[in-house]
């Protein structure tokens, strides 16, 4: 039991109070962002006047030791102290004596803590930002590659219109450019330095809490003192980012899981990303997937949990706060490893194309096409739509696709067909007709892999 605190107590912590209030299990890995807070601080102390020149070299000497030895394994950190404020304050005493005391002067654990989750979130989100980045251009690469890797699209799960892989692709590229776009905003708002907010009504100190901000490479300072330390909005935006990224892997794994199946086999991951069965030797299941879309529902959970513990919290600072930080760590380490993964499998999965054509074809993908065929031939689309219905009543009776009728069996059922239907519906002819913006023509997905392309290169 080591604390900073206890002059005004007459007996002592109870030791199952005392675990149960100690956060150092879970908070020393904000050891880092923990020091170089205090070494900006001392720094800005000594630039006010409030410290020495002697007791500040003395003080930041003793913290980058510190740094240095717990990174090189020399010095553990000792989870007998409180938090790890606490640690790095001891340590530092024990190391410089006297200066070390001097180093809380203008400063709370309150400012200091939300000071350290606040730096250590930014380096995750940057973190999460770049790992995005690599799936993207993962997605892309196979954007490219598959123009006119043709598939059925569906709705409701029912086959509906063929398109192919580039654009199913491209859907999840605009996801996860969005999901960027959040970290982006997230970050703009969130980079002010709290220090010098103190407890929760800032200090009687000459502080120069602009000059600190600067030393930690924040943009501004944060402005009402009681929401500097209360604050942890930050925190929920990027748990709510990192949900909506889990959101939107989890349906693609999803589609995964289905595209793997037995009845698709559109794709077959591979080897080093599934597993095997106990007792089913055939088995090669695709757990990497099914993990990712599991572990969703963990990364939610965090953003619930913060939002409840944040409720109920009156002005300013509470003990309450202190659970933002195991599932907040719990949240960001899910996600990193959910997209470090992910895009591993994605990069070594097969596809296999000619499923995924025949799949498109034996599902009248097509019918859309042959009854706008009909439009093209005079007949209006409603009567056009009640035509194709039948004769697709009709292929599904002979088990046949349109394309496998006659010319004579089709024009029994409308004599407008003629021998171009054929071409019509083909696969390639009704993928490379759609050439909207941001439909499957190669025409269009040319322009849309242009723009994704351009998007990473200044991104
Ligand atoms: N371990 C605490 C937390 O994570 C640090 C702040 C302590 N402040 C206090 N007034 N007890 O919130």
């Amino acid at each position: 039991m080591a604390q900073l605190w206890g002059g005004r107590f007459t007996k002592a912590t109870d030791q199952l109070v005392y675990d149960f209030n100690a956060s150092i299990r879970f908070d020393r890995r904000l050891f880092e962002q923990d020091v170089k807070g205090s070494l900006a601080h001392a720094a800005m102390l000594a630039k006010q006047g409030i410290l020495t020149k002697e007791e500040k070299e003395a003080i930041s000497e003793g913290l980058q030791g510190i740094l240095e030895d717990v990174k090189a394994g020399r010095l553990a950190i000792d989870e007998t102290q409180e938090d790890i404020h606490s640690f790095v304050e001891a340590a530092l005493i024990e190391r410089i004596g006297e200066a070390g005391k001097k180093l809380h002067t203008g400063r709370s654990r309150n400012d200091q803590v939300a000071l350290d989750m606040r730096m250590y979130t930014r380096d995750r989100l940057l973190e999460t930002d770049r790992l995005l980045k690599e799936l993207l251009t993962t997605i892309l690469h196979t954007m490219e590659e598959n123009l006119d890797t043709y598939m059925p699209g569906f709705t409701h799960l029912q086959k509906a219109q063929p398109t192919t892989l580039a654009h199913h692709y491209g859907a999840y590229f605009e996801m996860l450019k969005r999901d960027r776009g959040r970290l982006k905003d997230i970050y703009r708002r969130m980079n002010e330095c709290p220090l010098g907010a103190g407890a929760l009504a800032g200090t009687t100190y000459p502080l120069d809490r602009e000059y600190t901000a600067s030393l930690l490479g924040f943009d501004r300072v944060t402005c009402n003192s009681m929401d500097s330390v209360s604050d942890r909005d930050y925190l929920i935006e990027y748990l709510s980012a990192l949900s909506m990224i889990m959101m939107h892997l989890s349906r693609f794994s999803e589609e995964i899981i289905l595209w793997n199946s037995n009845e698709y086999q559109f794709v077959e991951i591979d080897d080093a990303y599934s597993t095997g069965s106990s007792i089913m030797p055939q088995k090669k299941n695709p757990d990497i997937a099914e993990l990712v879309r599991g572990k969703t529902g963990r990364v939610y959970g965090a953003l619930m949990s913060l939002l409840t513990t944040m409720k109920g919290i009156p002005l300013a600072y509470n003990k309450d706060m202190q659970e933002d930080k195991e599932v907040a760590f719990d949240a960001m380490d899910t996600v990193r490893n959910c997209l470090l993964l992910f895009n591993g499998m994605l990069q070594t999965m097969k596809f296999r194309p000619e499923r995924m054509a025949e799949s498109a074809m034996k599902g009248f993908t097509n019918a859309t096409d042959a009854a706008d065929y009909l439009v093209g031939k005079g007949v209006p689309f409603r009567d056009a739509h009640g035509i194709i219905g039948r004769l697709v009543l009709y292929c599904m009776e002979k088990n046949t696709s349109i394309d496998g009728l006659s010319l004579e069996e089709l024009k029994g059922i409308c004599d407008k067909f003629e021998e171009d239907i054929y071409d019509a519906v083909s696969l390639k002819a009704c993928v490379e007709r759609r050439l909207t913006t941001g439909a499957p023509g190669s025409g269009a997905m040319e322009e849309e892999i242009r723009r994704s392309r351009e998007y990473l290169e200044k991104d």
